[in-house]
């Protein structure tokens, strides 16, 4: 296997998670854990999607971290600027508040909150117009993966986007790869399997641009400590959306170290 030339990126997806108190805490001990076993930051990109509520709390207190740790907001709206919504966050507000990156098509998302393609799209192309980074998720479910629609339904969620990411944005386009079945689920797809459809959707980015070969392809899914480094080690696979193991700083820092390390 190759060295990819890739800087893996490593992002923690909190969801719906920790109370304050935990969150403080929990960043606390990362932080600690970055001073003693530092990470280089040209060796991976770190960041850390919070509930929108703890955003700015992140942002602060990252603020004097080791190294630069990213502020990734987990949903953005689908309508631009400012106005009368009640309850939505725009792309706009999050660049007003120094929040670069977003996460746009978590599979919860997609299933509990019936985002569809038209949503999607407008959530990517607002966050793109206010200057962000999207980190964009694809992934099958089970049911699509066991009637060997896999690979079809991935790349036709890359190429959804490609309605609305034309040039050079799409250097500011991440893809995360989470089959839902390995979401939360203690399952994590083989390296094989992940490594198979990470190339698949590196063939597939290199038709739609030239950036194709340059972008990152995060695995997601049950990704652990335990799990990093065989990951990491599958050139298709350029750093992973952590869940569950995220709210853990020990486990995060591990994950971290697995993909600087092995990359
Ligand atoms: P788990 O790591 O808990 O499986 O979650 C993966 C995920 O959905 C990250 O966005």
């Amino acid at each position: 296997m190759s060295a990819s030339t890739i800087t893996p990126w490593v992002v923690g997806n909190w969801k719906m998670n920790p109370v304050q108190a935990q969150a403080q805490q929990l960043l606390n001990e990362f932080k600690q854990l970055l001073q003693n076993s530092p990470i280089a930051q040209e060796k991976c990109h770190l960041g850390i999607a919070p509930t929108m509520l703890a955003l700015s709390t992140v942002q602060a207190q990252m603020a004097d971290a080791a190294r630069p740790v990213y502020t990734v907001a987990q949903d953005v709206s689908r309508i631009a600027g400012t106005g009368a919504y009640t309850g939505e966050v725009s792309a706009e507000l999050l660049a007003d508040h120094g929040v670069g990156y977003v996460l746009v098509g978590h599979s919860e998302r997609r299933e509990i909150f019936a985002d569809q393609r038209d949503q999607l799209n407008a959530k990517v192309q607002n966050a793109l117009n206010a200057g962000l980074t999207v980190i964009y998720c694809v992934g099958e479910s089970l049911a699509q993966r066991e009637a060997g629609q896999a690979e079809v339904v991935v790349l036709q969620q890359i190429c959804d986007i490609a309605a609305v990411v034309t040039g050079d944005a799409w250097g500011k386009i991440v893809i995360a790869y989470e089959p839902i079945w390995a979401i939360g689920t203690g399952k994590t797809a083989s390296p094989e399997d992940a490594q198979a459809m990470h190339a698949k959707i590196r063939e597939g980015l290199k038709q739609l641009t030239p950036h194709g070969a340059n972008m990152a392809i995060l695995y997601g899914g049950s990704v652990k400590a335990e799990n990093a480094v065989e990951l990491a080690a599958c050139p298709d696979i350029n750093g992973a959306l952590v869940g569950g193991a995220s709210l853990n700083a020990d486990s995060f820092h591990q994950i971290a170290l697995a993909f600087a390390n092995t990359k």
